[in-house]
């Protein structure tokens, strides 16, 4: 495991409440000084060359229209394989005119359309899912479904109609707080994200397939994954979060403690070709880490922002929550034993991403959430219409619950004679 130091001396990152230094007017970055709209790129980068692509044939990438699937998408067309794009959101025209590449509009948590998407396929990559942590804190029965759902209807498909090989993306998030580092596969499980339980409940549904029916299932769990193509306003991830900021020459937030809190950070390209090692040569029914196996502090990457940029970094460090201010890098020797070995350096991926994003890119609109009102506050909250609508539906299912016919007539015999016939004994 390799470990990025802080920085040198020197004001490369400083920390917001104290003054500004070495302020630069202008933000320079190495890459084409080209400037691009907002949240848009303006030479979208080359998919990765993946030689072992050319092997598979007649592939479904669920998930396709999102940001890991896309590059997915693109790198097996360029290897000239035949890919079905599998999803509920529409595929951007610059994936759906790349050559061999077909779109199936179709939402996985229904059975019916699942089994309908996945036919003919030769291998599937399940990448559909809910990837936000926020999202799982807001509306955890939405991940749910989503996440562990969707999954358990591609393992039945894929079991239903005989698929070959079936890759599930899962995500460290599944570990929880670690108890040690770097991370391997058999550290525990222990998620404190709804996102976590459902990546979880996923990989069992899955595991639990292979080991009752044979199901051919390889897991990857993807520790942080970067690149080109995040969207500002879903992504997490601190690597664009961090260049969006310092590129607008603005101080960079981070939640938690900026030296405690490490991560390990997997190129898009690096986790393409990770994701096609599995498909050709995974073991069936194992896990594996997906990662660069470099531990990056936040302190460090804003230093190595800083770097890239051509400007210091000014971090503000809001350390009320420290719920994810711990180490976090993973063990990559099972995956490596594949003959894997990540590619992108992080400094390489921060140049090219910064020439990609441009001067003053979409400002990332997501924050760590951690926690949502308590349940009975929440209830407090709720305004007293919610109770007369609650007994409306109440009164509603009523109407339609068997034997509503049956009680309705007892009630009349009642008001009418007195009693309603029924034997003593049932009252
Ligand atoms: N981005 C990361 O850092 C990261 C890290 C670990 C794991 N992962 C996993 O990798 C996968 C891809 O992540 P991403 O960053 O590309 O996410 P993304 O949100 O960009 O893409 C997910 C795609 O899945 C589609 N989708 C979701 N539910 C669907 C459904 N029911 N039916 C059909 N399509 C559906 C969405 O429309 C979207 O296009 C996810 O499963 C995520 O959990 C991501």
């Amino acid at each position: 495991m390799r470990r990025v130091p802080p920085g040198r001396p020197g004001p490369r990152v400083t920390l917001v409440g104290g003054e500004c230094r070495d302020r630069h007017e202008h933000t320079t970055y190495r890459g084409a000084a080209v400037s691009h709209a907002p949240g848009t790129s303006a030479s979208p980068a080359p998919p990765p060359d993946i030689q072992e692509a050319e092997d598979l044939a007649d592939v479904v990438v669920t998930g396709g229209a999102g940001f890991v699937g896309r590059h997915l998408v693109a790198a097996l067309a360029r290897a000239g394989t035949k890919v079905t794009v599998v999803d509920h959101a529409p595929l951007g025209q610059d994936v759906a005119a790349l050559p061999g590449v077909r779109y199936v509009r179709a939402d996985l948590r229904d059975y019916g359309d699942t089994l309908l998407a996945l036919e003919g396929a030769d291998t599937v990559f399940h990448l559909a899912g809910n990837a936000s942590g926020n999202l799982s804190v807001e509306n955890p029965r939405l991940d749910f479904h989503l996440n562990a759902l969707a999954t358990s209807n591609v393992g039945n498909a894929a079991l239903e109609l005989g698929v070959p090989r079936l890759v599930f993306l899962s995500s460290a998030i599944v570990y929880g707080t670690p108890a040690h580092t770097p991370i391997g596969e058999s550290h525990p499980t222990g998620p404190f994200l709804p996102y976590g339980a459902s990546k979880l409940a996923g990989e069992f549904a899955l595991l639990s397939l292979h080991r009752t029916a044979g199901l051919p299932v390889v897991i990857g769990r993807s520790f942080v994954i970067y690149g080109p193509g995040e969207d500002p306003r879903r992504a997490g991830g601190e690597v664009s979060q961090f260049l969006r900021w310092q590129l607008n020459e603005r101080p960079i937030p981070v939640v938690g403690d900026i030296d405690r809190k490490t991560r390990d950070f997997v190129h898009v390209h690096d986790m393409c070709r990770a994701l096609v090692a599995l498909a050709v040569r995974g073991a069936e029914g194992e896990i594996y880490n997906i990662g660069s196996g470099t531990e990056v502090s936040m302190r460090a990457l804003a230093a190595a922002v800083a770097d890239v940029t051509g400007r210091p970094a000014r971090l503000e460090a809001d350390d009320r929550s420290l719920a994810d201010s711990f180490a976090l890098v993973a063990d990559i020797s099972k995956l490596s034993a594949l003959g894997f070995a990540p590619r992108v350096t992080l400094e390489a991926g921060l140049t090219a991403l910064a020439a990609e994003l441009g001067p003053y890119p979409e400002l990332p609109s997501v924050r760590a959430a951690f926690r949502r009102e308590p349940y009975a506050r929440r209830r407090r909250l709720r305004p007293a219409v919610r109770d007369d609508r609650r007994e409306a539906r109440i009164e509603d299912r009523r109407e339609v619950r068997p034997g509503a016919q049956y009680e309705a007539e007892r009630a009349a015999r009642r008001d009418a004679h007195g009693t309603d016939g029924a034997p003593a004994c049932s009252r």
